[in-house]
């Protein structure tokens, strides 16, 4: 079975391709067009943002594709920012709108924290449980297949499942090669949720790892598949982004096989310095 065809299964009987793909600072008006000819390569799973800004462009994209809707998987996720009932409830009617369907395969909580107050030491408890009450309802009335979470940690995550009514879905996490968050991953599995990696290219910043660049030599492939197989390998769904046609079609061809002995390597490593992208929040280290 290839990548392309893998799905898995959620926690409430959803299925939901292996490997999607990322749409992350693709603008609103080039993001069709990269999202139509993935579709052609045969990704069927596409992960967006309100926070993007290109919601709108991944419905244009999905629509342009002729594809029937139920055999592509769309994810989105709910503003950091919204904390409370009315505003995550009015942003997820925005979310359906911009992105011109009827029901969204799964919506995520972007963020435990708001992106200015990330990794502060302040857990938002309340405000996540208002805005997963929002999800729960959503999903309830028919908008939503699927609901989640993205960037808890497992404090986060027990304070929804200890108080809410649905247990998260998927957890969408950093996670690469260099930068392996197992503890969350462990906590995810124990409890059911399906863990995406995030950035499984380390943004970009394992290109030259010379290590990982003599390792996939060694295999035949190019750096990047084999930080995607090794997302799979481990049970995680990689969300790759990409706007070249040559790189969209590469990170499908995930046929190959990586040996034991270098999957511990390859666990084994660290690094993580994503240059002047840590002035992003999730690359900051907090
Ligand atoms: N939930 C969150 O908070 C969060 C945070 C970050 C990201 N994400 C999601 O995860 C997705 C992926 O993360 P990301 O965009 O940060 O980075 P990524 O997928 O780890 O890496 C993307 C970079 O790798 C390059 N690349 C991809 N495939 C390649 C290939 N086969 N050969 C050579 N270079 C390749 C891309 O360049 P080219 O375009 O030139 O191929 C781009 O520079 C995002 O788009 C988004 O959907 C979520």
């Amino acid at each position: 079975m290839t990548s392309l065809t893998e799905t898995v299964e959620l926690n409430n009987g959803v299925t939901m391709p292996r490997l999607g793909l990322g749409t992350w600072l693709i603008p609103d008006d080039a993001v069709a067009a990269v999202v139509r000819t993935a579709l052609e390569a045969g990704y069927r799973h596409l992960d967006t943002a309100q926070a993007y800004g290109n919601e709108r462009g991944v419905g244009e994209g999905l629509r342009a594709s002729g594809l029937a809707r139920e055999s592509v998987f769309v994810t989105t996720k709910l503003a950091a920012e919204a904390k409370d009932y009315a505003s995550a409830t009015a942003a997820i009617d925005g979310s359906l709108t911009a992105l011109g369907l009827a029901e969204i395969d799964l919506m995520l909580i972007h963020s435990p924290e708001p992106w200015a107050d990330w990794r502060n030491g302040e857990h938002y408890f309340a405000g996540n449980l208002e805005a997963w009450r929002a999800l729960e309802d959503a999903q309830a009335a028919g908008k939503l297949r699927a609901i989640g979470v993205s960037n808890f940690e497992p404090v986060d995550l027990e304070n929804l499942l200890t108080h809410g009514r649905v247990r998260p879905a998927v957890n969408q996490v950093l996670a690469h090669i260099g930068n392996w968050p197992r503890a969350v991953i462990d906590d995810d599995r124990a409890h059911g949720i399906v863990t995406e990696a995030y950035s499984p290219v380390a943004h970009g910043a394992m290109l030259n790892e010379p290590t990982i660049v003599a390792m996939a030599a060694r295999y035949g492939v190019g750096v990047a598949q084999l930080a995607l197989r090794f997302c799979l390998q481990k049970g995680l769904v990689p969300l790759p982004k990409s706007t070249s046609p040559a790189h969209l079609a590469a990170n499908l061809a995930l046929d190959f096989e990586i040996a034991p002995a270098d999957m511990a390597t390859l666990e084994a490593l660290r690094f993580a310095d994503y240059g002047q992208d840590r002035a992003f929040p999730v690359y900051s280290g907090k």
